[in-house]
Protein backbone atom coordinates (compact mmCIF):
# COMPACT_ATOMS: atom_id res chain seq x y z
CA UNK A 1 0.00 0.00 0.00
CA UNK A 2 2.36 2.35 0.96
CA UNK A 3 4.01 1.61 -2.72
CA UNK A 4 0.98 2.71 -4.26
CA UNK A 5 0.80 5.84 -2.41
CA UNK A 6 4.10 6.48 -3.97
CA UNK A 7 3.23 5.61 -6.99
CA UNK A 8 -0.08 8.05 -7.12
CA UNK A 9 2.38 10.55 -5.26
CA UNK A 10 5.23 10.29 -8.30
CA UNK A 11 2.07 10.00 -11.24
CA UNK A 12 0.38 12.94 -9.54
CA UNK A 13 3.48 15.37 -9.60
CA UNK A 14 4.89 14.51 -13.07
CA UNK A 15 1.45 15.46 -14.18
CA UNK A 16 1.12 19.04 -12.64
CA UNK A 17 4.69 19.66 -14.10
CA UNK A 18 3.19 18.58 -17.59
CA UNK A 19 0.05 20.63 -16.88
CA UNK A 20 0.12 23.21 -20.11
CA UNK A 21 -3.00 25.44 -18.40
CA UNK A 22 -4.96 25.48 -15.33
CA UNK A 23 -8.03 23.56 -17.04
CA UNK A 24 -5.38 20.29 -17.04
CA UNK A 25 -4.67 21.44 -13.40
CA UNK A 26 -8.10 21.22 -12.28
CA UNK A 27 -8.87 17.89 -14.14
CA UNK A 28 -5.26 16.54 -12.31
CA UNK A 29 -6.79 17.68 -8.56
CA UNK A 30 -10.10 15.72 -9.64
CA UNK A 31 -8.02 12.62 -10.62
CA UNK A 32 -6.00 11.96 -7.66
CA UNK A 33 -7.60 14.08 -5.02
CA UNK A 34 -11.03 14.18 -5.50
CA UNK A 35 -14.28 12.11 -3.96
CA UNK A 36 -13.73 9.20 -6.45
CA UNK A 37 -10.30 10.27 -7.24
CA UNK A 38 -6.82 7.72 -6.57
CA UNK A 39 -5.89 8.68 -3.65
CA UNK A 40 -9.23 8.31 -1.69
CA UNK A 41 -9.93 5.32 -3.10
CA UNK A 42 -6.57 4.08 -1.73
CA UNK A 43 -7.55 5.21 1.47
CA UNK A 44 -11.00 3.39 1.66
CA UNK A 45 -8.98 0.13 1.86
CA UNK A 46 -6.96 0.89 5.31
CA UNK A 47 -9.82 -1.37 7.02
CA UNK A 48 -7.88 -3.95 5.57
CA UNK A 49 -4.48 -2.78 7.25
CA UNK A 50 -3.24 -4.22 10.46
CA UNK A 51 -3.31 -1.65 13.70
CA UNK A 52 0.69 -1.18 13.29
CA UNK A 53 0.33 -0.44 9.56
CA UNK A 54 -2.42 2.16 9.91
CA UNK A 55 -1.33 4.91 11.39
CA UNK A 56 2.10 4.71 9.34
CA UNK A 57 -0.05 4.60 6.19
CA UNK A 58 -2.72 7.31 7.51
CA UNK A 59 0.47 9.54 8.17
CA UNK A 60 1.97 8.90 4.83
CA UNK A 61 -1.37 9.11 2.69
CA UNK A 62 -2.02 12.75 4.81
CA UNK A 63 1.05 14.10 3.67
CA UNK A 64 0.85 12.97 0.13
CA UNK A 65 -2.51 14.86 -0.26
CA UNK A 66 -0.73 18.17 1.69
CA UNK A 67 1.75 17.75 -0.77
CA UNK A 68 -0.02 17.66 -3.88
CA UNK A 69 -2.54 20.30 -2.67
CA UNK A 70 0.46 22.45 -2.66
CA UNK A 71 1.82 21.43 -5.65
CA UNK A 72 -1.32 22.28 -7.50
CA UNK A 73 -2.19 25.50 -5.80
CA UNK A 74 1.63 26.66 -6.98
CA UNK A 75 0.72 25.16 -10.43
CA UNK A 76 -2.36 27.11 -10.88
CA UNK A 77 -0.55 30.70 -9.54
CA UNK A 78 2.09 30.23 -11.90
CA UNK A 79 0.07 29.23 -14.87
CA UNK A 80 -2.38 32.65 -13.94
CA UNK A 81 0.86 34.45 -14.13
CA UNK A 82 1.73 33.21 -17.87
CA UNK A 83 -1.69 33.59 -18.85
CA UNK A 84 -1.31 37.05 -17.82
CA UNK A 85 2.06 37.56 -19.45
CA UNK A 86 1.15 36.47 -22.72
CA UNK A 87 -2.10 38.24 -22.13
CA UNK A 88 -0.21 41.28 -21.91
CA UNK A 89 2.20 40.64 -24.65
CA UNK A 90 -0.18 40.20 -26.69
CA UNK A 91 -2.35 43.50 -26.19
CA UNK A 92 0.51 45.81 -26.47
CA UNK A 93 -0.18 49.19 -26.45
CA UNK A 94 1.07 51.85 -29.08
CA UNK A 95 1.22 54.63 -26.63
CA UNK A 96 2.81 56.84 -29.22
CA UNK A 97 -0.78 56.71 -31.57
CA UNK A 98 -2.41 59.73 -32.22
CA UNK A 99 -5.63 59.61 -29.98
CA UNK A 100 -9.18 60.64 -31.23
CA UNK A 101 -9.88 64.07 -31.76
CA UNK A 102 -13.83 65.37 -29.82
CA UNK A 103 -15.19 68.36 -31.14
CA UNK A 104 -16.84 70.39 -29.17
CA UNK A 105 -20.42 71.66 -30.11
CA UNK A 106 -20.84 75.31 -30.13
CA UNK A 107 -24.02 77.61 -29.98
CA UNK A 108 -25.03 78.29 -33.72
CA UNK A 109 -24.74 82.13 -34.79
CA UNK A 110 -28.78 82.16 -34.81
CA UNK A 111 -28.91 81.03 -31.26
CA UNK A 112 -25.88 83.10 -29.76
CA UNK A 113 -27.95 86.01 -31.17
CA UNK A 114 -31.17 85.36 -29.95
CA UNK A 115 -30.07 84.04 -26.57
CA UNK A 116 -28.50 87.96 -26.41
CA UNK A 117 -31.76 89.86 -27.46
CA UNK A 118 -33.85 87.18 -25.07
CA UNK A 119 -31.79 88.20 -22.20
CA UNK A 120 -32.28 92.04 -22.80
CA UNK A 121 -35.98 91.97 -23.12
CA UNK A 122 -35.95 89.62 -19.81
CA UNK A 123 -33.34 92.48 -18.46
CA UNK A 124 -36.81 94.93 -19.31
CA UNK A 125 -39.43 92.52 -17.41
CA UNK A 126 -40.60 90.77 -20.51
CA UNK A 127 -41.01 87.28 -20.28
CA UNK A 128 -41.06 84.60 -23.06
CA UNK A 129 -43.68 82.82 -24.82
CA UNK A 130 -44.30 80.25 -27.24
CA UNK A 131 -46.82 79.51 -29.82
CA UNK A 132 -47.03 76.57 -32.59
CA UNK A 133 -45.74 76.50 -35.65
CA UNK A 134 -48.99 75.18 -37.08
CA UNK A 135 -51.11 77.23 -37.02
CA UNK A 136 -54.53 78.14 -37.20
CA UNK A 137 -55.99 80.90 -40.15
CA UNK A 138 -58.16 82.74 -37.51
CA UNK A 139 -55.15 83.57 -35.81
CA UNK A 140 -52.09 83.75 -37.76
CA UNK A 141 -54.87 86.16 -40.21
CA UNK A 142 -58.44 86.69 -38.98
CA UNK A 143 -57.79 87.70 -35.52
CA UNK A 144 -55.28 90.02 -36.49
CA UNK A 145 -57.30 92.12 -38.98
CA UNK A 146 -56.29 90.47 -42.00
CA UNK A 147 -59.15 89.69 -44.06
CA UNK A 148 -59.83 86.79 -46.06
CA UNK A 149 -59.61 88.63 -49.30
CA UNK A 150 -55.90 90.24 -47.92
CA UNK A 151 -52.96 89.78 -50.21
CA UNK A 152 -50.57 88.49 -47.38
CA UNK A 153 -53.00 85.20 -47.94
CA UNK A 154 -51.96 84.37 -50.91
CA UNK A 155 -51.42 80.73 -51.40
CA UNK A 156 -48.09 81.90 -53.18
CA UNK A 157 -46.96 83.38 -49.44
CA UNK A 158 -48.37 81.14 -47.08
CA UNK A 159 -47.98 77.27 -46.99
CA UNK A 160 -51.69 76.26 -46.35
CA UNK A 161 -52.11 71.91 -44.42
CA UNK A 162 -55.90 72.83 -45.18
CA UNK A 163 -58.47 75.41 -45.64
CA UNK A 164 -57.87 76.67 -42.04
CA UNK A 165 -54.80 75.57 -40.96
CA UNK A 166 -51.18 76.21 -41.90
CA UNK A 167 -47.44 77.62 -41.11
CA UNK A 168 -47.10 80.42 -39.15
CA UNK A 169 -46.26 83.19 -42.00
CA UNK A 170 -45.33 85.83 -38.36
CA UNK A 171 -45.17 85.11 -35.02
CA UNK A 172 -47.63 87.57 -34.31
CA UNK A 173 -50.34 85.10 -33.61
CA UNK A 174 -48.57 84.80 -30.30
CA UNK A 175 -49.85 88.22 -29.58
CA UNK A 176 -53.65 86.81 -29.81
CA UNK A 177 -52.96 83.84 -27.91
CA UNK A 178 -51.32 85.41 -25.30
CA UNK A 179 -54.19 88.31 -24.67
CA UNK A 180 -56.42 85.21 -24.69
CA UNK A 181 -54.56 83.72 -21.89
CA UNK A 182 -53.19 86.46 -19.55
CA UNK A 183 -54.86 89.90 -18.45
CA UNK A 184 -53.03 93.44 -18.95
CA UNK A 185 -50.59 94.59 -18.06
CA UNK A 186 -48.64 92.15 -20.99
CA UNK A 187 -45.19 92.26 -21.24
CA UNK A 188 -44.03 89.35 -23.84
CA UNK A 189 -41.06 88.28 -26.36
CA UNK A 190 -41.91 85.25 -28.42
CA UNK A 191 -39.31 83.92 -30.96
CA UNK A 192 -39.64 80.87 -33.29
CA UNK A 193 -39.76 79.80 -36.52
CA UNK A 194 -41.99 81.19 -39.12
CA UNK A 195 -42.95 79.54 -42.86
CA UNK A 196 -43.09 81.41 -46.14
CA UNK A 197 -43.28 79.97 -49.29
CA UNK A 198 -40.44 81.75 -50.80
CA UNK A 199 -38.02 80.58 -53.26
CA UNK A 200 -34.51 79.62 -51.39
CA UNK A 201 -31.76 81.95 -52.63
CA UNK A 202 -29.14 84.24 -50.81
CA UNK A 203 -31.55 86.11 -48.92
CA UNK A 204 -34.66 84.60 -48.98
CA UNK A 205 -35.63 81.04 -47.09
CA UNK A 206 -38.59 79.47 -46.80
CA UNK A 207 -37.84 79.01 -42.68
CA UNK A 208 -36.62 81.86 -40.67
CA UNK A 209 -36.50 83.13 -37.20
CA UNK A 210 -39.16 86.22 -35.82
CA UNK A 211 -39.11 87.59 -32.72
CA UNK A 212 -42.55 88.96 -31.56
CA UNK A 213 -42.63 91.57 -28.79
CA UNK A 214 -46.25 92.77 -27.28
CA UNK A 215 -46.71 95.14 -24.62
CA UNK A 216 -50.51 96.08 -23.27
CA UNK A 217 -51.32 97.95 -20.30
CA UNK A 218 -53.52 101.47 -19.62
CA UNK A 219 -51.99 104.92 -21.10
CA UNK A 220 -49.61 102.70 -23.18
CA UNK A 221 -48.06 105.62 -25.93
CA UNK A 222 -46.38 105.34 -28.82
CA UNK A 223 -43.48 107.11 -26.69
CA UNK A 224 -42.83 103.89 -25.22
CA UNK A 225 -43.17 102.02 -28.94
CA UNK A 226 -40.54 104.46 -28.94
CA UNK A 227 -38.49 104.21 -25.59
CA UNK A 228 -38.49 100.36 -25.54
CA UNK A 229 -37.12 99.39 -29.32
CA UNK A 230 -34.44 102.24 -28.39
CA UNK A 231 -33.46 100.99 -25.99
CA UNK A 232 -33.29 97.76 -27.28
CA UNK A 233 -31.39 98.78 -30.51
CA UNK A 234 -28.58 100.44 -28.51
CA UNK A 235 -27.80 97.51 -26.02
CA UNK A 236 -27.63 95.51 -29.28
CA UNK A 237 -25.63 97.68 -31.75
CA UNK A 238 -24.04 99.41 -29.12
CA UNK A 239 -24.77 102.85 -27.62
CA UNK A 240 -23.86 104.95 -30.33
CA UNK A 241 -26.66 103.48 -32.53
CA UNK A 242 -28.83 105.92 -34.38
CA UNK A 243 -32.84 104.78 -34.75
CA UNK A 244 -35.58 106.39 -36.66
CA UNK A 245 -39.36 105.74 -36.93
CA UNK A 246 -40.63 105.47 -40.27
CA UNK A 247 -44.44 105.43 -41.30
CA UNK A 248 -46.14 101.87 -42.43
CA UNK A 249 -48.93 99.69 -42.68
CA UNK A 250 -49.42 96.83 -40.92
CA UNK A 251 -53.63 95.91 -40.62
CA UNK A 252 -52.97 94.56 -36.97
CA UNK A 253 -51.05 97.77 -35.89
CA UNK A 254 -52.39 101.59 -35.94
CA UNK A 255 -50.72 103.54 -36.13
CA UNK A 256 -47.78 101.87 -37.89
CA UNK A 257 -43.95 102.16 -37.80
CA UNK A 258 -40.59 100.75 -39.91
CA UNK A 259 -37.80 101.18 -37.65
CA UNK A 260 -34.40 101.74 -39.09
CA UNK A 261 -30.63 101.58 -37.58
CA UNK A 262 -28.32 104.28 -39.11
CA UNK A 263 -26.02 102.08 -41.33
CA UNK A 264 -22.92 101.30 -39.10
CA UNK A 265 -20.73 100.58 -41.80
CA UNK A 266 -21.15 104.22 -43.44
CA UNK A 267 -22.89 106.52 -40.92
CA UNK A 268 -25.83 107.31 -42.97
CA UNK A 269 -24.14 108.24 -46.22
CA UNK A 270 -24.97 104.83 -48.28
CA UNK A 271 -22.66 102.01 -48.98
CA UNK A 272 -22.81 98.53 -50.34
CA UNK A 273 -24.07 97.09 -46.75
CA UNK A 274 -27.01 99.50 -46.59
CA UNK A 275 -27.47 99.45 -50.65
CA UNK A 276 -26.97 103.11 -50.24
CA UNK A 277 -30.05 103.80 -48.23
CA UNK A 278 -27.52 105.05 -44.84
CA UNK A 279 -30.49 103.47 -42.99
CA UNK A 280 -30.54 99.71 -42.49
CA UNK A 281 -34.49 98.25 -41.38
CA UNK A 282 -34.71 96.16 -37.70
CA UNK A 283 -38.43 95.51 -37.36
CA UNK A 284 -41.57 96.74 -38.21
CA UNK A 285 -43.42 97.87 -35.07
CA UNK A 286 -47.37 99.66 -34.03
CA UNK A 287 -49.95 100.63 -31.60
CA UNK A 288 -52.31 97.52 -31.42
CA UNK A 289 -55.18 97.82 -33.36
CA UNK A 290 -58.07 98.13 -31.44
CA UNK A 291 -60.22 95.76 -33.43
CA UNK A 292 -57.41 93.02 -31.99
CA UNK A 293 -57.75 94.22 -28.73
CA UNK A 294 -61.44 94.07 -29.02
CA UNK A 295 -60.81 90.05 -30.88
CA UNK A 296 -58.93 89.08 -27.68
CA UNK A 297 -61.51 90.41 -25.17
CA UNK A 298 -59.42 93.38 -24.16
CA UNK A 299 -61.17 96.95 -23.73
CA UNK A 300 -59.34 99.13 -25.97
CA UNK A 301 -60.94 102.59 -24.16
CA UNK A 302 -59.77 100.95 -20.89
CA UNK A 303 -56.27 99.46 -22.46
CA UNK A 304 -53.24 99.81 -25.25
CA UNK A 305 -50.57 98.46 -26.22
CA UNK A 306 -47.75 98.01 -29.18
CA UNK A 307 -46.20 95.42 -30.50
CA UNK A 308 -42.99 94.71 -33.28
CA UNK A 309 -41.62 92.06 -34.82
CA UNK A 310 -38.52 91.67 -36.23
CA UNK A 311 -36.45 88.74 -38.57
CA UNK A 312 -33.80 86.96 -36.76
CA UNK A 313 -31.55 86.29 -39.90
CA UNK A 314 -31.01 89.31 -41.18
CA UNK A 315 -30.16 90.78 -37.39
CA UNK A 316 -27.49 88.23 -37.37
CA UNK A 317 -26.18 88.48 -40.87
CA UNK A 318 -25.75 92.24 -40.36
CA UNK A 319 -24.08 91.51 -37.43
CA UNK A 320 -21.69 89.21 -38.60
CA UNK A 321 -21.51 90.44 -41.91
CA UNK A 322 -22.83 86.86 -43.32
CA UNK A 323 -23.93 87.54 -47.25
CA UNK A 324 -25.94 84.32 -47.40
CA UNK A 325 -28.84 83.29 -45.27
CA UNK A 326 -28.15 79.50 -46.94
CA UNK A 327 -25.51 79.32 -44.29
CA UNK A 328 -27.40 79.17 -41.27
CA UNK A 329 -29.13 76.10 -42.87
CA UNK A 330 -26.06 74.00 -44.32
CA UNK A 331 -24.82 73.43 -40.99
CA UNK A 332 -21.16 73.25 -42.99
CA UNK A 333 -19.02 72.99 -39.95
CA UNK A 334 -16.40 75.52 -41.70
CA UNK A 335 -19.24 77.48 -41.63
CA UNK A 336 -20.44 77.37 -37.71
CA UNK A 337 -16.89 76.68 -35.76
CA UNK A 338 -16.30 80.87 -36.74
CA UNK A 339 -18.99 82.02 -34.10
N1 LIG B 1 -45.63 90.41 -38.24
C1 LIG B 1 -45.02 91.49 -38.98
C2 LIG B 1 -44.23 90.89 -40.15
O1 LIG B 1 -44.06 89.71 -40.23
C3 LIG B 1 -44.09 92.30 -38.10
C4 LIG B 1 -44.82 93.07 -37.07
C5 LIG B 1 -45.06 92.54 -35.82
C6 LIG B 1 -45.27 94.37 -37.30
C7 LIG B 1 -45.74 93.26 -34.84
C8 LIG B 1 -45.94 95.10 -36.35
C9 LIG B 1 -46.15 94.55 -35.12
O2 LIG B 1 -43.78 91.62 -41.01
Amino acid sequence: MKEALEQIRTAALDAIAQAENSRAVDDIKVKFLGKKGELTSILKQMGKLSAEERPVIGQLANQIRGELEQSIAAAQQQLKEKQLLAQIKAETLDVTMPGKKFDLGKKHPLTLVMDEIKEIFLGMGFDVVDGPEVELDYYNFEALNIPKNHPARDTQDTFYITENTLLRTQTSPVQIRTMEQRKPPIRVISPGRVFRSDALDATHSPVFHQIEGLVVDKNITMSDLKGTLELFIKKLYGEDSVVRFRPHHFPFTEPSAETDVMCFHCHGKGCRLCKGEGWIEILGAGMVHPKVLENCGIDPEEYSGFAFGMGLERVVMRRFAIDDIRLFFENDKRFLEQF
